[in-house]
């Protein structure tokens, strides 16, 4: 991604320190963080200085090879520990057990203490150069959804910082964009963390993307209107039969472009679809501090003395997906069993 006209990715590793853009203070500040311990792995994660599906799994890849690094002779015990440290950190995104299951998987397949340690290092490496790779390829196939003069509407953050690079529901718009096509976005405010004003709208302003911030409960007017051809979001764990969990909201807006006759795509790498999984009723939904919704940027907004309730995602039925863009093409929700694993 380009950030002030540098390209970046939004996590990389070098030797053994993991680097990541601290998400949490964009767009205000753009400031990269190292981090070194398994702590500042965890903490990284459920603080949200990385989120986003694929970014996590990346994080999660990449922090299970650091902590293999610092064993003295890495046993199946220690690493599957320090998974399971990593596993607990957030619940929703598919991808984080990807990359942990990718780079333990692999380890384990040696059991010399040196040789073990280069593979943990060369598969983590390997996991998010495919992941960035994937979300190329899914711009590529979301572009040919997209026609000179579209207007598309999305929610959430599912751009490069969401990912090792590109994006997912981003990603499309950024190669119609590149390639000429005039397109214009419609970005959900979300709250409670507000990833679209904060996140999705610093991407699309620094690609020069032309843009607007719409509060969250806007997007129906706007369909309604006959404003917004397309809907693309990202997604943090497909179930088997093409229902999909993504940031609470998402079900909403698919629900009410449905009643408006405009397609909804779901953008998303194979690493976010669990084929165990056989329907969203059992992805499990993260439920954050309530002071995410009574506080807006730290300063409370709600009544003093009032509770809130603050599930992270919600479940959007596949009834409402046209198609779930990947990097092996697109596929309708209940064609998924078509895709090679
Ligand atoms: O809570 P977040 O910010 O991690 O939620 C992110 C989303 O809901 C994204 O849409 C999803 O992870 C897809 S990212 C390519």
């Amino acid at each position: 991604m380009k950030i002030k006209g540098k390209l970046y990715r939004t996590i990389w590793m070098d030797g053994n320190t993991i680097h990541t853009i601290e998400q949490n203070k964009l767009p205000e500040e753009f400031e990269i963080i190292s981090i070194d311990s398994l702590e500042g792995v965890a903490n990284s994660i459920s603080t949200m200085i990385i989120r986003g599906a694929p970014a996590i799994g990346a994080m999660g890849a990449f922090g299970l090879a650091q902590a293999i690094q610092k064993m003295d002779s890495p046993t199946a015990e220690d690493i599957q520990k320090v998974y399971d440290f990593l596993y607990e950190t957030r619940p929703t995104a598919y991808d984080l057990q990807h990359g942990l299951d990718f780079v333990m998987t692999k380890t384990l397949t040696e059991t010399d203490p040196s040789s073990m340690k280069q593979l943990a290092m060369e598969s983590a490496q390997a996991y998010v150069d495919a992941s960035a790779e994937a979300c190329r390829k899914i711009g590529e196939y979301g572009n040919s959804l997209i026609k000179n003069g579209d207007s598309l509407l999305t929610h959430c953050n599912a751009g490069a910082l969401a990912t090792v690079d590109y994006g997912t529901a981003l990603a499309p718009m950024r190669i119609a964009h590149e390639n000429g096509k005039n397109i214009f976005v419609y970005v959900d405010e979300t709250r409670p963390r507000l990833q679209g004003a904060k996140l999705t709208a610093f991407e699309l302003h620094e690609e020069g993307i032309p843009h607007a911030v719409i509060a969250d409960n806007a997007a129906g007017y706007f369909m309604a209107r006959g404003d917004v051809d397309l809907v693309i979001t990202g997604t943090d764990r497909v179930a088997a039969n093409g229902d999909v969990a993504n940031k609470i909201g998402t079900y909403e807006k698919a629900v009410v472009a449905h009643e408006n006759g405009i397609p909804v795509y779901i953008a998303a790498p194979i690493s976010t679809i669990d084929f165990t999984c056989p329907t969203g009723n059992y992805i499990p939904i993260e439920e954050r501090d309530q002071n995410e919704v009574l506080d807006i940027n730290g300063l409370r907004v709600a009544s003093k003395g009032s509770q809130a309730f603050n599930p992270a995602f919600d479940v959007t039925p596949a009834k409402y997906i046209t198609g779930i863009i990947t990097e092996q093409g697109i596929f309708k929700p209940g064609e998924l069993d078509k895709i090679n694993r």
